[in-house]
């Protein structure tokens, strides 16, 4: 057997994932966080470069390896419940309603900071995030550590995400990061990020704050179960999620996306070339290479027409895409890929784009 049943759906066993890593592995990576570095730690969204929360240089070197402003805010990684209760200050029967619903799991809950969290992994802010991750190998490092992990997606700022130990390892080719290889991640998208704001006697207040495999119509079904009251608001202050921004997981290459599926590729291709000036050479301090003389061969970038199946694949997809000798990617948008579970895929496929033609 491969998968263990998990709350949320399954998660690989650490049977499947030991031909990777070794017990070795594992003790090397625990000495290397307690001694203040950065380590690549499979989860079972994406690959994370995690440290100790208690060492500020460790915290320091996430930012710098990733070169990564200090505006956006880390999430904090646990092994327990218990644990998570130690980095808030509030605790409320919604978010242990939703821990025992989703955890171990892609769900990330941003939740009142204990005091005793360093403000260089909340940017400032007095909320935390905060998930207890679905991997093996990852709670086997955090409890092996003993102390939380703080740990952003582990690619370079505003680059694709890793869901592989050998994207880490190319990625951070040049600093050398020690990566525990857990295998291939099973989701392929980053956590569902949660606003929780929970007061006595009155409804929680929810708002999504990124989209992941937890959707909101399964946190409904959750709280509903358990007769907990609570709201979802969609307007979230710039400063409650400071994270946000227009582009992000971005190849190098242009990537566009079409949204009419009865275009001819060679029809597309001529627009995009009449508007290749629209396009900047750099956009969020990622370079674009825009080839001379117009895009000529784009690489068809596929998905699974299951929604599961295809943000499982498609980081790695976009990279291999994106290595090949082709002059940029194309994506074709088809009728059925509509619904809350396509969303949360279409939500890193456009801020990945270049350019949406409709
Ligand atoms: O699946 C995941 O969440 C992966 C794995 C490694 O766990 N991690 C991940 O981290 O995607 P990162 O840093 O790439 O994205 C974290 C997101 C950011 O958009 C950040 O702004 C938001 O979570 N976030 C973290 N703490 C927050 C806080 N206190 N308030 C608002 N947003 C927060
Ligand atoms: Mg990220």
């Amino acid at each position: 057997m491969f998968y263990v049943k998990v709350p949320w759906g399954f998660c690989a066993t650490r049977d499947r994932v030991l031909n990777q890593t070794t017990p070795l592995d594992i003790e090397k990576a625990i000495d290397l966080l307690q001694a203040g570095e950065v380590v690549g730690m499979p989860t079972e969204t994406v690959y994370g470069l995690a440290a100790c929360v208690t060492i500020s240089s460790a915290i320091e070197k996430i930012f710098s390896t990733k070169e990564r402003p200090f505006f956006d805010p880390l999430i904090v990684h646990v092994s327990s419940v218990e644990q998570a209760k130690t980095l808030t200050l509030n605790w409320g029967p919604v978010a242990q309603a939703l821990s025992e619903a989703f955890w171990p799991g892609p769900l990330t809950m941003v939740v009142p900071k204990a005091d005793s969290v360093n403000t260089m992994i909340t940017s400032g802010l007095d909320s935390v995030g905060i998930r207890m991750p679905a991997h093996p190998l990852a709670l086997e490092l955090i409890e092996g550590v003993g102390i939380p992990l703080a740990a952003p997606s582990a690619n370079k700022f505003g680059r694709t995400s890793p869901t592989s130990a050998d994207h880490v390892r190319k990625e951070f080719a040049e600093e050398n990061i020690f990566v525990v290889d857990g295998g291939p991640c099973e989701i392929g998208i980053e956590s569902t990020v949660l606003l929780l704001k929970e007061q006595i006697d009155q409804p929680a207040s929810l708002s999504i704050l990124r989209r992941g495999y937890v959707l909101q119509a399964d946190i409904e079904d959750a709280l509903k179960a358990r007769r907990l009251s609570f709201k979802f608001t969609e307007s979230v202050s710039k400063k409650e999620s400071p994270g946000h921004m227009k582009h992000h997981y971005m190849p190098a290459l242009p990537f566009i996306i079409c949204e009419d599926p009865k275009r001819a590729v060679s029809d597309i291709l001529k627009e995009v070339n009449a508007r290749l000036p629209e396009i900047p050479d750099e956009i969020e301090s990622i370079r674009i290479l825009k080839p001379k003389d117009g895009l000529k061969a784009p690489a068809r970038l596929l998905l699974s027409t299951d929604p599961v199946i295809a943000a499982r694949e498609f980081y790695s997809r976009l990279r291999d895409l994106a290595e090949t000798a082709h002059d940029s990617i194309l994506f074709i948008r088809e009728p059925h890929q509509t619904g809350e579970r396509w969303e949360s895929l279409f939500d890193r496929v456009y801020k990945a784009a270049t350019l949406v033609l409709n």
